[in-house]
Formats: structure tokens, sequence, C-alpha cells
């Protein structure tokens, strides 16, 4: 366990795609005002947004989705990769995302305050999806049986550490930073009003034929089979897809098939008391 996470800043990361190189890299990054900062916890819909955010911003043109990897599209700005990609050459609006929690962000965001995307997901859902995606890559502890990795979940003792941290760290920032807050619930509800208001937010208005456009592409079964975006041009060995598909069921609500009853009331009996000061309407709730 120790070799497979690094604890940084009092969360594990994943070792294999985190190096001391590339966390001093994001520790020294030089973000623009115009950036746009996806962020998420693991499984929230990161992949999503991979997608959609650069069909917002390129106004509907697929180039980028059809040509490039997700995760060179939009890079995590703290694994490995980034330092590779001549971030500082691109052009604005560069679109990027992170799993780090608020008061792990570097001193150039709080003082460019880019545009920021955070993307929620019922935690039971999010917990479902890290347990199926966990025993299927070679770089995460395995999850274990399901009770042991309640847990660790319900204790923050995962890759990127608490849910319930991170969500209310972010919620938050909400006061100091142009933060746009949706959930990927909303976005299963109605993915056009999603890409509409994301679209606002980002200042790219976009036609109702363009937006429509915009999320049939972005639907599941379609994303499902775009190669650039379903991550199977990862090796088996480090993601193994014949265990668990990258984008595996995609919708809301498969905790119901996940967890007993007695775990999704242990998990709502502490969902109640870390969420208790928390003054924000989840659409899950
Ligand atoms: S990661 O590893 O943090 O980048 O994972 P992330 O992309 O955040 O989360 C993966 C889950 O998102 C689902 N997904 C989608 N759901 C609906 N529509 C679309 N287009 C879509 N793309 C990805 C994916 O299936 C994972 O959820 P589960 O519940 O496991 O299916």
């Amino acid at each position: 366990e120790a070799e497979l996470y690094t604890l940084y800043k009092g969360v594990y990361v994943p070792t294999l795609v985190h190096s001391p190189d590339s966390l001093k890299y994001y520790e020294e990054f030089t973000f623009r005002p115009d950036d746009v900062l996806i962020v998420t916890y693991p499984k929230s819909g990161t992949t999503w947004m991979q997608e959609i955010v650069p069909l917002i911003v390129s106004g509907g043109d697929p180039a980028s989705v059809e040509s490039l990897p997700n995760w060179d599209r939009v890079p995590w700005l703290e694994q490995n990769q980034a330092c590779t990609l001549h971030l500082e050459q691109r052009a604005s609006p560069r679109v990027f995302v992170t799993h780090f929690h608020y008061n792990m962000m570097p001193a150039s965001f709080l003082e460019a305050k880019p545009k920021v995307i955070y993307v929620m997901r019922n935690p039971k859902d999010v917990f479902t999806s890290c347990f199926h995606f966990f025993g299927s890559t070679s770089f995460l502890v395995k999850p274990g049986p399901q009770s042991e990795f309640l847990h660790k979940f319900l204790n923050g003792d995962v890759m990127f550490g608490s849910w319930f941290d991170h969500v209310k760290d972010w919620l938050s920032a909400g006061s100091n930073e142009r933060i746009m807050y949706i959930s990927y619930e909303e976005m299963i509800l109605d993915l056009k009003d999603s890409v509409s208001r994301m679209a606002l937010f980002l200042e790219k208005p976009l036609d109702a034929e363009v937006i429509e456009k915009i999320a049939d592409r972005c639907l599941f079964k379609n994303m499902k089979k775009n190669n650039m975006s379903n991550y199977s041009m990862v090796p088996r060995e480090v993601i193994d897809q014949t265990k668990s598909g990258f984008l595996r069921k995609g919708i809301a609500g498969d905790w119901k098939n996940q967890l007993t009853k007695a775990e999704a009331e242990h998990f709502d009996a502490v969902y109640k008391d870390k969420m208790k000061n928390v003054n924000y309407k989840f659409v899950w709730e």
C-alpha cells in the first residue's frame, strides 16, 4: 500500500501517475485568468466533462474529441504527463482537470482565479463506481471486501482522501472564486440544459442546435464508442476493462444494486453527520 500511494498534503495520490516532479510542476504551474479548471472528486464525472467542455469552447467542433485522448485534450495538472504537454504554449482558453482539494491549490490559482466547474456526484454512487474501478486497475490499492472498502471510503482512506472533505472544501471556496457547481445527477436528468448552463458560465453562448449536438455526442452510449475517451488505449495491465469498463454503467442510483440495506443506512448516518453544517441543496438528497 505504501508504494501504490504517496501521501501528498494529507491525502493519498496514486504514485504511478503522480511523481514528485509532477506534483512540483503543479505547485509551480502558472494559471491564466481565462483558463477553465474542472474539479472533481474521482468517479464523479471527470471523463464526461473532458468531452463536454472542449466541445463547448470549440463551439461544437468535434476535432479535439475525435483526435486527442481525453488526458491530452483536458490534462490532469497533477499527473505525470502534464509536464510533457507544453501547456504554457497552448492557446486560451486552456481546459484542465484536477482531483485536488481546494486547500491544495497552488498560489497561482489563487491569484489568477481561473473559472472552475465543480462537479459533484451522489457519494453512494461514487463509492460504487470506485469499488469497481479500484478492482480493475494496477495502480490503486485493491478494494478488498465491500464492507472493508466502505469503511475506508467513509474515512477518506482512499485515493484523493475524503469525499466529504473534498465537497465541503470546494463548496466553501465559492465566495472567493469563480465557481459553477453542477452535479452528475443534473447532467443525467437534463444534459442539454446542463450544457447550456455551462456554456453561459463559460461565456460561450451557443445555438440550440449546437447544444443539442454536443449533448448527443456526450451521451454515455456515444462516448463509450469514442476510443479517444473510453480508455481503450490504456494497456490492460494498467486498467483491465474486462473486469469493469471505465465507462461502466453511467447511471444515477446504481448504489441500490451495490449496498446492502444496512450499509446504505450506515452511509446515510455518516453522511448526515459529516454534512450537517453544509448549506447546499444536493439533487440526490
Ligand atoms: S475518473 O477516474 O475520476 O476520471 O472517473 P470519472 O470519469 O470521474 O468517473 C467515471 C464515472 O463516470 C461515468 N461516465 C458517464 N456517465 C454518464 N454519461 C457519460 N457520458 C459518462 N462518461 C463517464 C462512468 O461510467 C463512471 O461511472 P460508473 O457509475 O462507474 O458507470
